[in-house]
């Protein structure tokens, strides 16, 4: 893909799932890959692959629900990289209870991770971007048109989709873009813990009749942040194998 070549592409959450298959994609498209997530063994063993690979990847531990963090692994990226030219907001978590039983803590912790995480990791990496121009993708969900159990879930995903849009209004003019992907169903360790019964209900939701592969929503993201994707802002991708919910 056009304009990945040595550039500078954070992705969080990177120490496994979708995070990781993005960082071994940017790195086949010849970035150089900063992996960094709150699980520094996870972000390390990432990294080492990528640099066993030939590729040059630098692991960074961040919490993306911390200010300080981010403004921490930014000036280790800068220091290492000297510049960021990319960014893929890539960490999530679910805590899955029914509205009725779901704790404040439940609520807070991911409203913290899934949107807050974004909104500090656009104001931490944008200043840097601006001057050259950037690209910045955030991870959505087929939740954010709403899902049994996932009312803080599908709130953060659904919330990640005005962000999207106003950093893509806002920036613009900084030749910074930003879009959102929103995968269904994919086969990471986020839902393992999922019970068969309700996967299948899914399944049978789903054209294509399969979960995705983390690779599948890898490609999609890694074409949004190259210049390939130069005339795309502003929009929501779904990665979702045809389902229409
Ligand atoms: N798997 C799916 O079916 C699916 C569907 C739609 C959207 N998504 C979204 O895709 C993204 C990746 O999901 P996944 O399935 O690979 O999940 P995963 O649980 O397999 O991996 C998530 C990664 O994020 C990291 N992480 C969690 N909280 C963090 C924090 N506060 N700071 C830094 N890192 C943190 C974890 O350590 C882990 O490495 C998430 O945003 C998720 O909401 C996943």
């Amino acid at each position: 893909m056009r304009g990945l070549k040595d550039k500078v592409v954070m992705v969080t959450g990177a120490a496994q799932g979708i995070g990781a298959a993005i960082a071994r994609r940017l790195h086949e498209e010849g970035a150089a890959v900063v992996v960094a997530d709150r699980n520094v063994p996870g972000a390390e063993r990432v990294a080492a692959q990528i640099g066993e690979a030939g590729g040059r990847a630098l692991a960074v531990a961040l919490d993306v629900a911390s200010r300080e963090q981010w403004t921490a692994a930014t000036a280790r990226v800068l220091e290492a990289f000297g510049r960021i030219d990319g960014l893929a907001n890539n960490a999530g978590l679910t805590r899955d209870r029914s509205l009725l039983k779901m704790s404040d803590e439940d609520w807070q912790v991911v409203l913290d991770v899934n949107l807050r995480g974004v909104w500090l990791g656009c104001q931490a990496v944008i200043p840097h971007m601006i001057g050259h121009g950037g690209a910045i993708v955030n991870l959505s969900s087929e939740s954010r048109w709403g899902a049994f159990g996932q009312s803080n879930y599908a709130a953060a995903k659904a919330g990640l989709v005005g962000l999207t849009r106003t950093v893509a209004f806002e920036h613009a003019r900084h030749g910074i873009r930003a879009n959102a992907v929103a995968p269904g169903a994919t086969a990471t360790p986020m839902i393992e813990a999922v019970p068969e019964e309700v996967r299948q209900g899914w399944l049978s939701n789903i054209p294509l009749r399969r979960e995705a592969d983390p690779a599948e929503i890898a490609a999609p993201v890694a074409f949004l942040l190259s210049d390939e994707a130069s005339y795309i802002t502003g929009q929501v991708l779904g990665i979702n194998g045809g389902s229409i919910i």
